[in-house]
């Protein structure tokens, strides 16, 4: 599945990654505060920081975890959860329940776990998820309704030979019934995900075939229909940086909000390597947001070969550093997801053969260098960044 990804992004080169790293934290994110885009006028900042606080009560766990020092300014951050390790796993589950204010089922809302038989739901690792994050005060981040992979095998087998009108039924039943089940328990829903190629045209999958462009503008009305005060997301990958992918989703986007689709926000995905170039996120985010859309960053890990060598580990806490900043510095950026939080879960070794330690903790669940590096961020950034509140811009 991953193949593409290494062919679309460019440049292979760390040196830019070991620079920003060097800069130190305190300069770069000095130097982001001026400038802003949607800085607040001082009478909105005062709501805002208001507004942040009532938030902020609802989520506490002591004054020095990710999710605390992210409140201080109203960024949720959050991770993936792989819900075997929440039934299983102790350590996992204290940590998660207190570092992290946002949590995404990895895997437990795709439609290929929700649906397996068709017409045949089973909800119990999302419920059992859903219930975590809401005696931990965390929202969730719904993932996702509309997908080319992970669909129903049922589903996939009737490609060939289903009508465009029987799959525009089972689509529509299917973001009905699955946000109709989490109604008012989902903060934010990734409504439809990947569904851009990286040359920017829309991607060749059963989807487009049967029902044409429409089914994107529809899936976001459906969603809609079945829980209006959800936030509706787009979500891809490399859109991270400008280019033909970006460019051609900001269009669409565009076009959308001129229809009047119900379109919330934008989700960068974030899955950086230590070989790939770093992308000019800020710069992306803030165009998206100028659209007066919120942004998220909502699947960041940062892979590398392994094992890990010194110059690679400085990358790695380079890219999680700037994508952090990034979204720090656009006030319409609501969350800053991991893909995961530790290597002992991570989806990385199966699907990047030879890679690895993406994560901010290692396989024992003990912090790695890229964890420090968040926290230094988001301490530094509590005085002075633009504060948020949960509905963001919207
Ligand atoms: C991945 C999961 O992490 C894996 O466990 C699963 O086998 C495949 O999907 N983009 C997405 C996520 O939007 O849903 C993907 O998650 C990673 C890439």
């Amino acid at each position: 599945m991953t193949a593409h990804r290494l062919l679309s992004r460019r440049l292979a080169f760390v040196g830019a990654a070991i620079v920003v790293a060097a800069l130190g934290a305190c300069a770069v994110l000095t130097a982001q505060w001026t400038g802003l885009i949607g800085a607040p006028t001082t009478a909105a900042a005062a709501a805002a920081h208001t507004a942040a606080k009532q938030d902020n009560k609802r989520w506490v766990h002591g004054d020095n975890t990710l999710g605390a020092l992210g409140a201080k300014f109203g960024l949720r951050i959050g991770t993936a959860v792989n819900t075997d390790a929440l039934a299983k796993d102790s350590a996992y589950r204290q940590m998660l329940g207190t570092q992290f204010s946002t949590v995404t089922p990895e895997n437990a809302m795709k439609w290929g776990i929700v649906e397996p038989k068709q017409g045949v739901y089973d909800w119990a690792p999302a419920d059992k998820l859903v219930a975590f994050a809401q005696a931990h005060h965390q929202l969730v981040r719904g993932h996702n309704l509309v997908w080319f992979q992970e669909l129903p095998d049922w589903l996939n087998k009737q490609y060939r030979s289903i009508s465009p009108d029987a799959l525009r039924t089972i689509l529509h039943k299917h973001i009905t019934d699955e946000v109709s089940r989490f109604k008012g328990k989902i903060w934010q829903w990734d409504v439809v995900n990947e569904a851009f190629a990286d040359d920017g045209t829309l991607r060749d999958d059963m989807f487009l075939d049967k029902l044409g462009p429409g089914y994107i503008a529809d899936a976001f009305r459906w969603a809609h229909d079945a829980d209006p005060t959800a936030q509706l997301f787009y979500n891809d990958y490399n859109i991270e940086f400008s280019g033909a992918k970006s460019d051609a989703v900001y269009d669409f986007v565009k076009k959308l909000q001129k229809q009047g689709v119900p379109i919330d926000g934008v989700g960068f995905q974030g899955h950086f390597g230590t070989q790939f170039q770093l992308p000019d996120l800020q710069t992306n985010l803030q165009r998206f947001a100028k659209l007066g859309l919120n942004v998220a960053v909502t699947e960041v890990d940062v892979r590398t070969s392994m094992p890990v060598l010194a110059f690679e580990q400085s990358a790695q806490n380079a890219a999680y550093s700037q994508s952090l900043q990034a979204c720090i510095a656009v006030r319409a950026c609501i969350s800053y997801t991991m893909w995961g939080f530790d290597d002992r879960y991570s989806w990385i070794p199966d699907s990047f053969p030879g890679q690895g330690s993406a994560d901010i903790y290692d396989r024992n669940l003990n912090p790695k260098p890229q964890y420090d590096v968040l926290k230094q961020d988001l301490q530094l950034a509590a005085d002075g960044a633009p504060v948020r509140t949960e509905r963001g811009v919207r």
